[in-house]
Parts: C-alpha cells; structure tokens; sequence
C-alpha cells in the first residue's frame, strides 16, 4: 500500500530507529497462522491434468475467482458444473492466508505460476490480478463493504432487491468478520472525525457517508477468507474444479442448420502444466460462463473471435462475431495517499477504518511492516526472511467513481500473457476534481490532534517523516494539488469494466449476439460500486446463480 518506490530520504532516521523496531519484531512479528485443515473443496478440486481429455457439463464456469467460486457453488445444487481455474488452491500458503502476507503476495517475482499476475497499465502504475483459486479476492486487502444505493439504479441491471440481500448475506455469513482496531486504525478513525469526517457509524457493512469500520474477510485470528471458501457450500456430486487449467479460447458453432446467424457457445478448450489439451463441452440447457475478471474475460473473448472484426483481423484472428465494445470502457480508480514512518513501530493493519464525505472524498488506512531489505533490494520478496523491518502508514483516497475510461488491447496470442492496458487516469478533469477534494481532506486529518503521536521530535521541531512525497505545503492551490495526483498516482486495484452492460452484455449478462454465454464478473460493471468491489462481486456470483435456477425451473 505504501507507495514502493521507498525512500532515497532518511537512512539515517531509519537506522537509529532498528533497534526499537527489532525488539518490536521479536516481540510481535512474523505471526503466522495456526496450521489449517483442508477445506472441504479439496474433494472435488484436482489439476487440470487429471481431467479427461473431452468431458460433458451444464455449466462450464471460466475463472474460479471472487464471483466464479459462489456461482459454480450455487449452480451446483441442481447443474453439473465444471469450474475453471488457470492458478492454483490458496490452502497451504502461508502469504496468502495472513495480512502480514499481503504485500509480500503483490510484491513476488511473477512466474506463470506465483498467485498475483503482476501488470504495469500504459500509464506506468504498477497493478495485479489475481491468479489463484479464489481470484483476487486471495491476493486482496480483504475490505468488505457493500455497493453504495445508488450502484443499483445506475448499474444497467433490474435487480431483484430483496435476493440482492439474501445474496449478501449468505456470504456475509461465511467469510465476512468484524475487524479488531489498534492504534493506527483507531488513530485514523478519530483523525477523520476530528476532521469532520461525520457522524461516527461504528462497524457497518453498509456504504454510508461518514467514518465507520467496514468488515473485513480477515477473521480474528487474522486468517484470511475468500471466494474459494465459498465452495465449500457446493454440491460435491455436481461440482468439479480444475487447477492450472488455463482456458484458450471458447468454442462457437452455429446454433442450429437453420439459422446460422447466430452462434452458441458449445464449450472451451484449455490446457494443463503438461501442454495437454482439454474440450469441456456443454450439455443440453447449459451455458459457458466467463467469471475471468476485468481483464480475463475481454480477452479471451478477443482470443475467441468475439471483439471488433478490423481489430481482430489486424491480429489473424478469425471473426466469429463483431462486438465493437469488448476490452473498451475498462476503470480503475486511481488512489494517491501519504505514507509516514512513524517514531515507534506500529502493527499491521490493511484496510479497516473508511471515511466517506458528501463532496466526495473516500478515505482509508493501512499499516504495513516492510522489509528494511525492500530500501534497497527489489526482490525482497525472494528473502521474506530478512530480520529488518519498517513500518510504513498510510492515509490514501481514491475515486469511487471514475468517469475517465480506458481500454485493453491484445499483446499476445497467449492467453497467460497480459494485454495492453491503458486506464487514462484524470483524462476526465472530474476525477481530478475529486482528487484534490481527498487530497486536501488528507491534509486536514493529519493536521488533527490524533496524529501528533505519529510526528519525530528533533532539536528543530516535529513533523511527520513522510517516504516518498509529501502534500504540497499550500493545499488551496488548485494546480499544484491537481500536479501533486497527476504525479503521484497509483492504483487502489479495483479495476472493473471491459464487456459492460448495454455494450457486450445485456441486463441478463448474456453476450449480445451470441448463445449460451454470459459473464458474471467486475468487467460487466459500467460504474463502480461506490465502494471497493469484493463485496457486489461475491453477492453478484451468488445473485446470478440463483437467478439461473430459478429461470431453469420456471
Ligand atoms: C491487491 C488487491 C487488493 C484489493 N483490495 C480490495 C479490498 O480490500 N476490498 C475490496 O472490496 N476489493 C479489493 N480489491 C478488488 C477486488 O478483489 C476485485 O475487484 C475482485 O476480486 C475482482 O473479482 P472478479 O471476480 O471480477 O475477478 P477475480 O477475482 O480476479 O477472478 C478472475 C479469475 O479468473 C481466472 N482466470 C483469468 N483468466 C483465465 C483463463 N484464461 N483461464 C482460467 N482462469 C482464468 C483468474 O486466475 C482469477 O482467479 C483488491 C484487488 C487487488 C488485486
Ligand atoms: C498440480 O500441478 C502443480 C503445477 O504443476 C503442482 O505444483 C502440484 O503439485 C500439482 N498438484 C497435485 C495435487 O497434483
Ligand atoms: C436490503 O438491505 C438493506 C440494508 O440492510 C435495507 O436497507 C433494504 O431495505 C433491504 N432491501 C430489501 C428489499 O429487503
């Protein structure tokens, strides 16, 4: 969370404070989990190379991430379901089950086969995506809020409010827990009030203005919990999920001799860590099912002929169907904080407080322990044994909302391989706009009488000790605040769109213009939910999933 290009600044601060932060590492660091039993997924779930070379199902789910895994739980009551997933199962890896784990997860080298995919948008902000059962709700800061009101009526979607909560709830009551504050937390929440963040809404799962504590996937042992949980709800005669099964493209035929107009999707093709191919086809009723995230499923529509016919042609790929829209209209709402070292070592802590203002500020708060070895070595995350730590605060904000859009491009045939990806951040001066507005609310919490602790004394004053940037000194200068976010942009990763609705999807999330083929994941979203997106994702596999029953009983 810290902005990573650590410091040129303050080694020498740095190094009288090791030894505080030593006996605090002794003291408190390094926790790690107590050891796990194996979910009760672990019975249907086997790699790719274990499955047959053809087989049959009624749904064929693509991605077994944050929507994928409640979706391919819920169909599974009544469907034979195949879900599909290119990463492998999250159980057993310490980083990604404990928020100590977190940057050290998003910070490994990538190989085809480490848990976060990491990508560099055209803009140069450093990104990731999930890879892993589980997506990225396995990789993430684990902040669980649901979609503000207004996310329902400007989604494009006729929801059926009341299943809405029932869908929430059903994860909710599973892997969604009430965070315990410590000091840095409980500092930011009456940091924000005190700068009249208001009212105080305590813990709420509600997207309400003012300062509340969210919930958080994190449970009170600190142990992560994701989407991959969510299948252990599955039907386990019904359900099969495959790892490190990475799915080429999706197979279309026409639907039928008499109106070859229209294509259905009849199944996938994709391929094991041997370099075996596979075919899953549909059976009967069932349908294909993209669940491969903001990223994956433009592409893989590309891959499969699905996109713009020039665009494709330019590529040689051969044109099953003109969908000018796929891979455009992809947000990522840009975040732009602070980040301090505090005179006294403080715990870990990733998100958990939010302050949400009429004019439009959102506002969180972390805390990471770093390696020191990360000052200077990049690939820290190779030696997470390093006994020299940091901690690092942070305030940030980002947009809820953004109108500044991009696209994705293709950067290669192979699947595994990321496309071009371009987000445009502030290309829409209200995005600037809105920055300021939370830049400047940054400024005003930590001008709040709750951040004295975190200031250094010296024979020359006290201040904060910031790594990287600090706030412009005049905070009313509109340019140099508007600089200030263009400069020091970064992504809070909750990129969404790419096959939105209206353009690639219709309300019922079938592709338009092509049978048999939905997408049930964060590209469909043409707005964002307000707040950070796991929680409308988990409660839109769930949703869609109970929708399909019922249309197939009806
Ligand atoms: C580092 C990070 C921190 C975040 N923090 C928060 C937070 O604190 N709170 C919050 O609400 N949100 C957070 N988010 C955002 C949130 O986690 C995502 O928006 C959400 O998980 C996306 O869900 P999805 O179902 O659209 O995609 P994903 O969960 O990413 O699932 C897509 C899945 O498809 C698989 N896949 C892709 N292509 C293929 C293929 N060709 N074949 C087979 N499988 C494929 C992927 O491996 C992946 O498992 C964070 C995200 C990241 C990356
Ligand atoms: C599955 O394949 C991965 C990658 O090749 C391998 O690391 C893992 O041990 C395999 N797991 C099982 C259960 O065979
Ligand atoms: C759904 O839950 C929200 C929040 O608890 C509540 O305000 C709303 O009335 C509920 N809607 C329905 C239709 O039950």
């Amino acid at each position: 969370m810290a902005e990573l290009e650590i410091p040129r600044l303050y080694y020498g601060e740095i190094f009288s404070r090791l030894l505080v932060i030593l006996i605090f590492l002794t003291l408190f660091g390094c926790s790690s989990a107590q050891p796990q039993e194996a979910p009760a997924y672990i019975r249907f779930t086997a790699n790719a190379t274990e499955f047959p070379v053809e087989d049959y199902y009624d749904y064929i789910i693509v991605g077994g991430g944050t929507a994928g895994c409640p979706l391919a739980a819920t169909l599974s009551q009544n469907y034979k379901v195949l879900l599909l997933e290119r990463g492998g199962v999250p159980y057993g890896i310490p980083n990604l089950m404990t928020q100590e784990g977190f940057l050290a997860t998003i910070l490994e080298i990538d190989t085809f086969d480490s848990p976060a995919q990491a990508f560099t948008s055209e803009e140069g902000v450093p990104n990731t995506r999930g890879r892993v059962l589980g997506g990225s709700s396995v990789v993430n800061a684990g902040f669980y809020s649901r979609a503000d009101q207004e996310f329902y009526a400007k989604s494009g979607l006729s929801w059926d409010l009341r299943m809405v909560n029932q869908s929430y709830e059903w994860v909710e009551n599973a892997i969604v827990f009430r965070p315990d504050l410590r000091s840095w937390q409980s500092s930011v929440r009456d940091g924000l009030l005190e700068a009249g963040v208001s009212p105080y809404n305590d813990f709420s799962l509600e997207h309400v203005l003012g300062t509340k504590i969210g919930g958080s996937t994190f449970d009170s042992s600190g142990r992560r919990h994701s989407a991959a949980d969510l299948l252990n709800y599955g039907t386990a005669s019904n359900i099969k999920v495959a790892v490190h099964a990475n799915v080429e493209r999706i197979i279309l035929a026409t639907s039928s001799p008499a109106d070859s107009s229209k294509l259905s999707a009849i199944g996938v093709v994709y391929r094991d860590t041997r370099g075996h191919y596979h075919h899953a086809m549909v059976r009967g009723q069932g349908e294909v099912i993209l669940s491969a995230g903001a990223i994956g499923s433009p592409q893989l529509l590309l891959l499969s002929g699905i996109g713009s016919r020039p665009y494709l042609s330019s590529w040689g790929i051969p044109v099953s169907h003109h969908s000018p829209y796929v891979g455009q209209f992809l947000y990522d709402n840009p975040r732009n904080g602070i980040s301090i070292v505090p005179p006294t070592p403080l715990e870990h802590s990733l998100i958990q407080v939010v302050g949400i203002t009429e004019s439009g500020a959102y506002l969180e708060a972390a805390s990471n322990v770093i390696p020191f070895a990360a000052l200077t070595h990049p690939a820290f995350a190779r030696s997470p044994s390093s006994p020299l730590y940091l901690t690092v605060a942070t305030i940030m904000e980002k947009i809820s909302g953004p109108v500044s859009s991009g696209s994705l491009r293709l950067a290669s045939t192979d699947v595994r391989l990321n496309p071009s990806i371009r987000f445009n951040y502030f290309s829409d001066p209200k995005d600037l706009d809105l920055c300021i507005v939370g830049m400047r609310k940054i400024g005003d919490i930590l001008r709040t009488r709750s951040m004295e602790d975190f200031k250094f004394t010296w024979a020359g004053g006290r201040d904060f000790r910031f790594l990287g940037p600090a706030l412009p000194t005049d905070q009313s200068d509109d340019t140099l605040m508007g600089e200030f976010c263009r400069r020091t942009v970064s992504t809070i990763w909750h990129y969404h769109g790419g096959c939105v609705v209206g353009k690639v999807v219709d309300t019922d999330l079938r592709v338009i213009g092509v049978n048999a083929l939905r997408i049930i994941d964060g590209s469909i979203l043409t707005v964002s939910p307000g707040t950070n997106p796991q929680a409308t994702l988990l409660m839109l596999g769930r949703y869609m999933g109970l929708k399909l029953l019922q249309e197939r009983t009806r």
